[in-house]
C-alpha cells in the first residue's frame, strides 16, 4: 500500500532512512562500533587477490561504488560488469577468486546465469540481494541480504542504497581483514556509516526545491549528470533514472571525461546535474563545472556547505546537502538524485511506478 504517497516510488524514496537503518543494523554492531556480518564468511578476505562484481542497471552502479570502496580502503583490486557481457565473456575467474552479485529481485537471467558461470570457473559467490528465497539467493554460496522491504515501484530506489550500506560495510570488513584499516580507521569508518540514515533524512528537506527545479528539467531534451569518485556511478545512475521514469535523454559521465566529448552538447539548453560532495575530488570536479559554465551550460549542483562556499561558478540551483565523512556520500547524494527524477517524471505525467517497455523483474535475457 502507498500510505499517503501518490506513487510507490514516492513512499519507497522515503523509507530509505528507515530501510538503510535497518540494513545498517545486521551488518554493523553499534555497541562495539565494529562492521559484524551475520554470516560466517567461507574465505578470508587476506586470500584473496581478485573480486568481480556483477549485475545489471541499478544493481551494477552500486557495483561501480563498491569497487571504489573496495580498493580505497582493503587494496583489493575489483572489476564491475554487466552481467549480459560479463557472462558471454567467458572472463577467466581463477579458483578462489571472489564473485560478488548484485540483485534487488534475485531473479535477473544474466545475473543469474553470470553467478552459475562464476560457480563453475571454482569462485567464491557471494550474493548482496533482497530477496531471500530467490533464485540467486538459493543458489549462492553466501547471501548478503538487503534489509528493503518488497520494492514495487519499477525504479529501484531503495533497494539500491540498501546494496551500498551491505557493500560499504563488506568493503570496511575486508579491509580490516586484509590489515589495511587499523581499529581506529574501522570505528572512525563505522561512526560515517551509523550517521548515513540521519544524513539521509536531512537530504529528503531538499524536496520542494527539487519540485520547482523539475519544471525547468521537464522542459529539457537532453540532461548531462557529471561525477567524480563514488559520484561518477552515481551520475549513471542519476541519468538511468531520469530516463527510465521521465523518458527525458540523459547520460552519465565521468567529470574529467567532458573535454574528450561530451562537452561539445554544452549549451544553454542542456541542464547538466553536477554531483560534487566537498571531498578529495572536489577541487578537480569544480574546475569541470567552470568549463561548463564557460559554454553557457546551466549547472544543478549538488553539493554540500563546504563545497557551496568554494564553487566558484554561476551555477543557475545549487542544492545544498547535509556535512558529512566523504567516504559514503553515494547514499546520501542519492537521495536527490532520485527526487529529480521522481519530481520530473510527475511533471511530464508519466506512469511513475509501471514506465513503459519496463519490467521490475527480467527474468530474460
Ligand atoms: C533501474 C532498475 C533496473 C534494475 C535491474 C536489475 O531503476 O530498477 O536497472 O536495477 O534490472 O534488477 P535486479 O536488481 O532485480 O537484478
Amino acid at each position: 500500500d502507498k500510505a499517503n504517497y501518490r506513487h510507490f516510488m514516492a513512499k519507497e524514496i522515503h523509507e530509505q532512512p528507515e530501510v538503510v537503518g535497518h540494513t545498517l543494523a545486521r551488518y554493523v554492531d553499534m555497541a562495539s562500533e565494529r562492521v559484524s556480518l551475520p554470516v560466517k564468511l567461507p574465505f578470508d578476505f587476506k586470500d584473496i587477490q581478485r573480486v568481480t562484481i556483477t549485475a545489471c542497471g541499478t544493481a551494477s552502479y552500486a557495483g561501480y561504488v563498491a569497487k571504489y570502496w573496495f580498493e580505497r580502503m582493503a587494496r583489493l583490486p575489483v572489476e564491475v560488469d554487466v552481467a549480459s557481457e560479463f557472462r558471454y565473456r567467458e572472463s577467466p575467474l581463477r579458483k578462489g577468486d571472489l564473485a560478488i552479485f548484485i540483485s534487488q529481485s534475485g531473479e535477473t537471467a544474466d545475473t543469474l546465469a553470470a553467478l552459475r558461470y562464476a560457480k563453475a570457473e571454482g569462485a567464491h559467490t557471494l550474493a548482496v540481494v533482497n530477496v531471500p528465497t530467490s533464485t540467486i539467493a538459493r543458489e549462492s554460496e553466501t547471501v548478503l541480504q538487503t534489509l528493503a522491504g518488497p520494492e514495487i515501484g519499477v525504479a529501484s530506489t531503495k533497494a539500491f542504497t540498501c546494496q551500498l550500506m551491505v557493500l560499504a560495510s563488506l568493503a570496511v570488513a575486508a579491509g580490516k581483514a586484509r590489515g589495511e584499516l587499523s581499529e581506529e580507521d574501522e570505528t572512525k569508518l563505522v561512526h560515517g556509516l551509523v550517521e548515513v540514515p540521519r544524513l539521509m533524512a536531512d537530504a529528503l528537506t531538499t524536496e520542494l526545491q527539487i519540485e520547482k527545479l523539475a519544471h525547468r528539467i521537464a522542459k529539457s531534451r537532453d540532461v548531462l549528470y557529471l561525477g567524480r569518485g563514488t559520484s561518477f556511478p552515481l551520475a549513471l545512475e542519476g541519468a538511468l533514472k531520469l530516463k527510465e521514469i521521465s523518458y527525458i535523454h540523459a547520460e552519465g559521465y565521468a567529470a574529467g571525461e567532458l573535454k574528450h566529448g561530451p562537452i561539445a552538447l554544452i549549451d544553454e539548453t542542456m541542464p547538466v546535474v553536477v554531483i560534487a560532495p566537498h571531498d578529495r575530488v572536489f577541487e578537480k570536479t569544480v574546475s569541470n563545472m567552470q568549463e561548463v559554465a564557460a559554454r553557457g551550460g546551466n549547472i544543478i549542483l549538488m553539493t554540500d556547505a563546504k563545497g557551496a562556499a568554494e564553487a566558484t561558478v554561476d551555477s543557475l540551483v545549487t542544492i545544498v546537502m547535509p556535512d558529512m565523512a566523504s567516504a559514503f556520500t553515494p547514499m546520501v547524494y542519492a537521495v536527490p538524485v532520485q527526487l529529480l527524477a521522481y519530481h520530473t517524471a510527475v511533471v511530464m505525467g508519466t506512469d511513475v511506478d509501471q514506465p513503459r517497455n519496463l519490467a521490475k523483474s527480467v527474468t530474460v535475457e
